[in-house]
């Protein structure tokens, strides 16, 4: 989180998306000091997250999410899933569970395999956003992420601004963008989860669904974090029911732990779903 301190935010087009999800971007970049500086704590950027086992209990999770309208709450294990759900249920909260699916020793191994083995259609390339990325670029990226149904990240993550990422985009022989992913560090550097990447976002466009770009540009992302960065784990969260996004993972190097992440919202503010 030093790059808070080091590079300047740029914020306007930045922000993407309408009502509270513009609404609760704005408000993480306005914390994100009382964030950075809270154990337990990580700022989503898109939204707060919690790291379970931190001193926050569930009466306070709750408190949380009506005040923000939503949390995602982190490394869980089944039993607390239950609970959490059940908590959330009595506090008039929507829960949605996700299988965290986690980096291995070979993991490395795999990605670069991949990486190296499937190669861009003709006419394709491939581009990694960073700090002067145009405005373009970024609201590309984020427009192919709504319309995948993945909520939008602020453009001052995806650039690499407030922690250290990768956000990947493959761009199709028409120049469209045909498919994005985002891997990057949200955990506090001294805290205990340090170097535990989140691999997501990861969205394909219709027409270039089932012919392994998924499982490339999200092999590729990992590939590149771990080229970059100290990396000490990558995990990513998919709904059981998401059967695409689990086998890409899979295929991708990442592997079933028994650890599990949950969405906490609020209905009123955030419709039926937050992200996929
Ligand atoms: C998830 C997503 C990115 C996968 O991209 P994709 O290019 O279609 O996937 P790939 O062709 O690389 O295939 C990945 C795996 O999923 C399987 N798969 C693809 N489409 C599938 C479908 N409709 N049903 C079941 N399995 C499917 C493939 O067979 C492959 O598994 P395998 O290697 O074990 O055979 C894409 O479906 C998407 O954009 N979904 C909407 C957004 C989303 O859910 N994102 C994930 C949230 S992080």
């Amino acid at each position: 989180m030093n790059h808070l301190k080091q590079k300047k935010l740029t914020y306007g087009y930045e922000f993407f998306g309408v009502g509270t999800h513009l609404e609760l971007q704005r408000k993480m970049a306005r914390m994100s000091s009382v964030v950075s500086r809270t154990p337990g704590l990580l700022n989503l950027w898109r939204g707060l997250g919690i790291e379970w086992g931190s001193e926050f209990s569930l009466d306070e999770v709750a408190g949380i999410v009506h005040e923000y309208g939503m949390a995602v709450v982190l490394f869980l294990s089944e039993n607390e899933v239950a609970d959490i759900a059940s908590h959330a249920d009595q506090n008039g909260l929507v829960c949605h569970p996700y299988a965290l699916l986690e980096s291995h020793e070979d993991t490395e191994a795999i990605c670069a395999k991949i990486a190296q083995e499937r190669t861009l259609p003709t006419g394709w390339r491939e581009i990694l956003l960073d700090k002067d990325s145009s405005p373009e670029w970024i609201a590309a990226f984020q427009k192919l992420s709504d319309e995948q149904g993945v909520a939008p990240s602020p453009g001052c993550l995806l650039r690499g601004l407030v922690c250290n990422a990768v956000s990947l985009m493959y761009i199709d022989e028409q120049d469209r963008p045909a498919s994005v992913v985002f891997v990057g560090d949200r955990h506090h550097a001294s805290g205990p989860y340090a170097g535990h990447f989140f691999a997501g976002g990861a969205a394909v466009g219709p027409k270039y669904r089932g012919l392994g770009f998924g499982v490339s540009i999200f092999a590729r992302a990992m590939h590149y974090a771990y080229q970059s960065f100290e990396v000490k784990n990558i995990h990513a969260a998919v709904k059981i029911e998401n059967l695409p996004s689990t086998r890409m993972c899979r295929r991708a190097g990442l592997t079933d732990q028994s650890r599990h992440s949950v969405i906490l919202f609020d209905q009123d503010k955030f419709g039926g779903e937050f992200t996929r």
